[in-house]
Parts: C-alpha cells; structure tokens; sequence
C-alpha cells in the first residue's frame, strides 16, 4: 500500500451512483441536493422546520439560533425529552415490533431488542436510576462495552435529563477516574467484563480502582456480561448493585412515573459530555446538549445513510467516541431504524468475522472505519469474498483520510461494485456529519469527502481567515453555527472559545487542514494541530508527554506522529531520560506499560526512541516538526540511531540550514 496523500492529490476519477440506487434514495440528483443546501443556508428556520417535523417537542420552537459567543441557543422556545424521539413515537407505528438493535456479543451469542423493549428497558431503568437519586441536571458515568445495555444507559439518563458521559472501555482507570472528577459524576454504570479478541478487559475491576479516587460517586451499577470466574468481582457493600437486582426491584410510584411520563426539558439541555483530545495535556469535556443535537444526528441519519424500512444499519464505532453516540444511539434510534451492533473484534475467532456477520444478518449499510478497511487489506480478498455480502447496499467511512486504494478495495470487494461510498467528515465537537456525499445524489472521488452537509457552512482558509483558492491548501474552518455543535466545553467555556473560535476570527476552527477542487469537493489532509489519530483514535501528542514525564525515569518528552500504512498515523516518542537511568528495551516497556496506566492500552507508542537532548529553538520550544521528520526517516539522525539520538546536533545542523 503505497498510495497515500500523493495519490490523493493526483486522484481524479468520479464514482456515480447506479440509476436504480438514485431511484429509490431519498435525495435523487445533484440540483436536488443544491436546491436543499441553498434552502439550509438561505432559510434555515424553515430548513430545520420542516427536517425535524417528525420528531417530538412538547412545545415547538419559536426561533432558529440566538448566537452570543460562545452561547449558541437553538430553537428557543423548544421543549422536548428526547427519548421520545428516539422511542415512544415508534410504538405508535409499525416500529413496535421492529428490531431497534440487533447485537451479536464476541462468543456468538446474539440478542434483538425492538422499539418495544428498548423503550421497556429504557424506563425500567430510568425508574431505578431515580430510585438512586439521579435527577436531571445531574452526571452519571458510563464505562461500559458494547452490550445493548449501554445505549439503554445512556437513554435512561437522557429520559431524566441526567447528563452522561460515556467514557471509552479501553481507557485506564486513572483516565476514567479523571474524567469522573472532571464531570462530577454521582452515579457509574459498569459491567463485569467485555469480551475482546477471546479476553476479557476486567471494566469493574478497572472501575473500582477509579471509584476509590472520585469522591462524587455515590453508587455503581454493575451489569454481568461475562459472570463467574472469568470476571470476578468484588461488590462493594452500600455502593455496588447488580444491575439485574437493581431493575428488578419494586419501584415506587413517584419514580415509575418520572420514567413512564418523562419530563421535557429546555432545547439547550445538557445531553451528554465526552471527553475527547486537545492540544494540551487536559481531555477536553465536549458539552452537547439536547434539541439542535438531536436534530444534526437525525437529518443526518435520514440522508447520508438514506435510512428506509427493511434497512439493517450496521456502524462498527464504539460506543465510546461520538460516532457510537450520534450514530449507534440517537441519529438511526430517532429514525426508527434497525441497528447492528457487535461487541468485539472484527478478528475474532477469525478475519472474516465483519463478513460472516453481514452475511448471517443481512447488513444493508455498512460504516467503518479506514483503519479497519485497511487492517482487511491485509488479512486478504478470501475472507470477504467467502461471504454472501449481497445484502449491502451502501457503504460509509468514517475517522480519517481514506488513501484511494483503501476506498476502491472497499467499494470493489465489499460493496461488489454496486454500492455507493459515503466518506463522512466530522468531529466529536460537531456532533454530526459536516461533509459528506449524499449516497443517490452525488458522484464519490476516492479520498475525498465530499461536500457540505446541509446547513454547513464550511471554507477553507488562511491564516487570518482569507479564503484559499480552487485547490489550495488552508484551514479548515465553519462560517456559521450549526444545531448539532458542541456548545462549550465542561465548566470551561474559556477553553471553548480560546480552542476553537478565536483560533481565527469569528469562525470554528476545526484543526484540519484541506482544500476544496474546483467541482467543490473537500479534501481533508488531517490534524494541523498537536493531535494526532492513530487508527482512528484521536491521541493529544501534549497527553502522552504529559503521562511520560509523570514517570519517575522521564526528563523530557516529545510525541508525534509518522505515517503508518495501517494506522494512519503511527506513535512516536522521543524520550531524554533522567541521570543514572538506562535506555534498553527494559525501560521501553516500562514506559510503554505507564502510557497504558495513564491513558488505556490504545495509546501506547508504536516506537519509543531514547535522546541526549531534544532538538529546541532559542526560546525552548522542541522542534517537533524536526523530530517528525526525524521519525518518517526523512532526515537521518546522526550517531547510533537505534538506541541514543544526538538530536541536538542535528538541531544544530538544521539551524545552520535554515
Ligand atoms: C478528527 C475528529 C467524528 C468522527 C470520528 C472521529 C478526522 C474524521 C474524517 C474523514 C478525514 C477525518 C479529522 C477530524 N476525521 N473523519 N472522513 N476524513 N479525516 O472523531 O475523534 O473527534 O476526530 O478525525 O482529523 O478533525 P474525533
């Protein structure tokens, strides 16, 4: 796999979705889709009007958006629990009895819950979390795997107006127990174990290590997963209940009610906060909140994966990253859709477990992840060509920069040449998709994501926010707000604006770089910023240094990125020890394990390099982009490069270049 972004830069051929395939989709030609974005962008109030007119207020907005930065109020006037979007009006439909989730778990064992019993579960729990004490305004955690009981965690909470935060299994305890701190959770909803490839990742086990250093917790929930030896557990008398016994339990009449009757709240309520990476050493808590949230996740569901009846809908993410949240939960629940969901690893027991489980269900719509396209690359033709994937019909990826070969091995091998691709670009801070293809309307490029959603109002742009010509490359930025974007960041709305409006006068600042071909399509080249995504993760290079240098051994740090044909972006660090410490391989493991300790196993270094002393300018600033090039093996560092690097010579060396 050799093409990566000088191919995307030469790569010209069009994709046009079938006659049939147009027919039938929800928008059906470009000057359709043109004459819907204008209408977004010229008439938003009636835009969102009609878009979201099947779903449910308890009283309909009066305005689109009062925008004070950083207060944006969307559809004010508004009230709405939006659990009764996501449930109640599909049991007044043919949805009753419609899956809403089909779950397959890592072992074979496979559960389907419909509208029914999703909203069933929904309530009991709902009613025993307000047994607990959990009340609406309140934060309740979630580290939980996926298991349909974690979408009915987070519904539970949303139908009492309790904020969650979803708070990734393959985080550390320390990570789960500062992101609890951070939020002030009351409440945590665990599980015994998750399955992962054949293993199990101990999450209460995890959980309580956390829960020893998070004074706001007051109870745990457990779910069993796993159960017996494989994951013990020790409950915690007064603070633990199983969440069997816990659902089971009698409910009074003022709790069932609460949960049966949910309250609505205001349009601007806080949904959820997740917590994502930034450009300095602290998680960024990504507020959310309820009414423009929800209508970024629907009408981007309806659209881009053209959502109809028969559909099975299949999104790998985790439930843990936003696009579990906007498109595992609440975009296809609030569009009645049927969802897939798998718990485990897509190679377990073997690599073609993704196609035996579109084949044994019959998956429609598939969306993943290139780093997972890639990984499928390598695993061979076989496995998917074994299966009958005749069942898809359309296809999404999402994460990354798709390199075009990545793109047409899954447009060819999986979706057998028939089924369009939709690349989706967006952030956990926009809450929806911002770019994107609409599958029936437009024509694909490979690699590159398309055009504006509706209501997007995106550019490319430079430095002090002039626009970038055809082609030219610049920043990524938002001209104006959107429902679905995050509204602050968690008791910081400093950082909010600092981070992402002030960045560049007066518009978003996504932190991407890109630019836009002369057909308006956008091609996103990836992060500008101190953060990188590493198959698929997005990783703070200011985290990592922050974890190393919190190591007894550490002087000084640096991360960054390289290119990595499976990853995307591989991890690199640069580590100067202290006095008297050794560098060998010992000391790499040690780090390694302190990085999995900090922040959870998905982001330890792909390569750890020892150094005399890293390369800094005048002032003191490390020269990362030296180290990065360093790290590509575009410059040779001089002296034994495989254990100790003499980066300050080559520092030195450079200044004289320059
Ligand atoms: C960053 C956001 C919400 C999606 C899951 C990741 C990169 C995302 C694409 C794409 C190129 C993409 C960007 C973005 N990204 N989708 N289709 N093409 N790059 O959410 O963890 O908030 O990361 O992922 O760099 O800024 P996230």
């Amino acid at each position: 796999m050799t093409d990566g972004i000088e191919s995307r830069l030469k790569e010209e051929r069009k994709f046009v979705p079938s006659a049939e395939f147009s027919a039938h989709a929800r928008v059906q030609s470009h000057a359709e889709y043109a004459s819907l974005y204008t209408q977004s962008i010229e008439s938003p109030e009636e835009f969102w009007r009609d878009q979201t007119c099947d779903l449910v207020f308890r009283t309909r907005p009066t305005s689109f958006l009062e925008w004070n930065l950083p207060k944006a109020k969307f559809f004010g006037g508004a009230t709405l629990n939006i659990t009764e979007s996501c449930l109640d009006r599909h049991l007044k439909t043919a949805a009753r009895t419609r899956a809403a989730i089909v779950w397959e778990g890592e072992p074979g064992d496979t559960r389907t819950l419909t509208y029914f019993e999703l909203h069933r579960e929904t309530v009991r729990l709902a009613t025993q979390l307000a047994s607990l004490g959990v009340r609406a305004g309140d934060r309740v955690a979630i580290y939980m795997g996926m298991v349909p009981e974690t979408a009915v965690a987070m519904l539970a909470c949303a139908r009492l107006g309790a904020t969650h935060s979803v708070i990734f299994g393959g985080f550390s305890s320390d990570a789960l127990r500062d992101r609890i701190n951070d939020c002030g959770a009351k409440l945590l909803l665990t599980q015994d174990g998750a399955w992962r490839r054949g293993s199990v990742v101990p999450l209460k086990q995890m959980a309580d290590v956390a829960v020893a250093q998070t004074p706001t917790i007051e109870k745990v929930v457990v779910l069993r997963r796993i159960g017996g030896e494989k994951a013990p557990v020790t409950m915690k008398e007064g603070r633990d209940i199983w969440w069997d016994d816990l659902v089971a339990r009698e409910a009074a009449p003022e709790h069932r009610a609460i949960a049966e009757n949910p309250a609505a709240f205001d349009a601007e309520h806080p949904l959820f906060v997740l917590y994502t990476s930034g450009s300095t050493g602290k998680p960024k808590g990504v507020l959310h909140t309820t009414a423009g949230y929800l209508a970024g996740a629907h009408v981007t569901s309806k659209y881009v994966f053209d959502l109809r009846e028969g559909d099975l809908y299949w999104c790998t993410a985790d439930v843990g990253w936003v696009t579990g949240h906007s498109y595992l939960v609440y975009g296809p629940l609030s569009c009645g859709a049927s969802c897939l969901m798998y718990e485990g690893a897509p190679n377990f027991p073997d690599p073609g477990r993704f196609w035996q489980i579109i084949e044994r269900h019959g998956v429609t719509i598939l969306y993943t992840a290139p780093t997972a396209i890639r990984a499928f690359i390598r695993w061979g033709d076989d496995w998917p060509n074994k299966a009958n994937l005749s069942s898809l019909r359309l296809l999404g990826s999402v994460g990354e920069p798709i390199n075009p070969e990545a793109w047409t091995w899954y447009h060819r091998v999986v979706g057998g040449g028939r089924c369009p691709i939709v690349d989706t670009w967006w952030q956990t801070e926009t809450g929806s998709i911002m770019l994107t293809t609409l599958p029936g309307a437009c024509f694909s490029k490979p690699g590159s994501t398309g055009l504006p959603f509706f209501g997007v109002d995106i550019a490319v742009v430079k430095d002090r926010g002039e626009p970038c010509g055809t082609n030219e490359g610049g920043k990524l930025v938002i001209k104006r707000p959107w429902p679905s974007m995050a509204r602050t960041l968690y008791n910081d709305d400093e950082r909010f604006v600092s981070a992402y409006w002030k960045q560049i006068e007066g518009v978003y600042f996504t932190g991407d770089g890109a630019r836009k071909d002369e057909d308006g399509y956008f091609w996103v080249v990836g992060r500008i910023d101190d953060v990188l995504n590493v198959a698929g993760h997005r990783i703070g290079t200011a985290e990592i240094e922050s974890a190393l240098v919190s190591h007894p051994f550490v002087a000084e740090a640096a991360a960054v990125g390289k290119p990595d044909e499976l990853k995307g972006q591989a991890l690199v660090v640069f580590v100067t020890l202290k006095q008297g410490q050794t560098a060998n391989a010992e000391t790499k493991a040690n780090l390694s394990k302190h990085i999995e300790k900090e922040i959870g196993k998905f982001a330890r270094p792909d390569s750890i390099r020892f150094a005399d002393a890293l390369p800094k300018t005048r002032s003191g600033k490390i020269m990362r982009r030296l180290l990065k090039e360093v790290a590509s093996g575009a410059t040779e560092a001089k002296g034994d490069t495989s254990t100790l690097e003499d980066l300050s010579v080559l520092a030195k060396l450079r200044a004289d270049e320059d």
